[in-house]
C-alpha cells in the first residue's frame, strides 16, 4: 500500500502519540513542550485515508554537545498494527529532507532503548550512557550529522 506523508497539526499527532507513546495515560499527556512553536514540524504517514504514523521536528538546543543548526525529534510513533511496513523509515527519510533542506546539520533525540536499533540503522549513533526519563523508562541519546 502506498505511505503518503504530509505536514499535520500538533493536535492531529495525539491520534497515534496516545496509543503509543502515552498508553493509559491522559490525552493531554501527548502534549510536548514547544509542540506549537512555529519553528515545530510535524508529520503524519497516512495509508489511504488513515493517520497511522507521526514524526515532529523541535528547535531545541542540544544538550550534550555545542552543535550549531541542530534540531530534535520528538514523538516518532507508528501504531502497532502498521509497524515494519517501513512507515517508520519514510518519516524519518522525510524530516531528514526537510532538515537539510532548511540547513540544520545536526539531529539529535531521547530514543527509547527499544527503538534504538531502528535508528542506527538509519546512521543515527549512540553517545553516553542509557537513562531514565520516567515514567516512560530507559533512554539513550542518539545524533546524526546531516551532510
Ligand atoms: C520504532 C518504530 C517507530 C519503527 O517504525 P516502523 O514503521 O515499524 O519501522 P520500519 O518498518 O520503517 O522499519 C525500518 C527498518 O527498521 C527495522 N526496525 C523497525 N523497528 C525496529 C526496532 N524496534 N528495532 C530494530 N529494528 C527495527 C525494520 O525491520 C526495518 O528494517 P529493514 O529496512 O531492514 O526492513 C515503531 O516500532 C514504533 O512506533 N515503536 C513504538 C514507539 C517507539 O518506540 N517510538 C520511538 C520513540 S524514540
Amino acid at each position: 500500500m502506498k505511505i503518503r506523508i504530509a505536514i499535520i497539526t500538533a493536535l492531529e499527532t495525539h491520534k497515534v502519540r496516545h496509543p503509543v507513546l502515552r498508553k493509559g495515560r491522559p490525552l493531554a499527556s501527548c502534549a510536548m513542550d514547544g509542540d506549537n512553536k512555529k519553528s515545530t514540524v510535524h508529520w503524519g504517514a497516512y495509508l489511504e485515508h488513515t493517520l497511522v504514523g507521526v514524526v515532529s521536528l523541535f528547535s531545541t538546543p542540544e544538550h550534550l554537545d555545542t552543535q550549531p543548526n541542530c534540531k530534535q525529534i520528538r514523538g516518532m510513533a507508528v501504531l502497532k498494527n502498521y509497524r515494519n511496513k517501513g512507515i517508520g523509515k519514510a518519516l524519518i527519510l522525510c524530516l531528514e529532507n526537510h532538515a537539510q533542506k532548511t540547513t540544520t546539520a545536526y539531529l539529535w533525540m531521547n530514543a527509547r532503548k527499544r527503538s534504538i536499533a531502528f535508528y542506527e540503522d538509519l546512521g543515527y549513533c549512540k553517545k553516553g550512557s542509557f537513562f531514565e526519563i520516567e515514567p516512560i523508562g530507559t533512554h539513550g541519546y542518539l545524533y546524526k550529522f546531516l551532510n
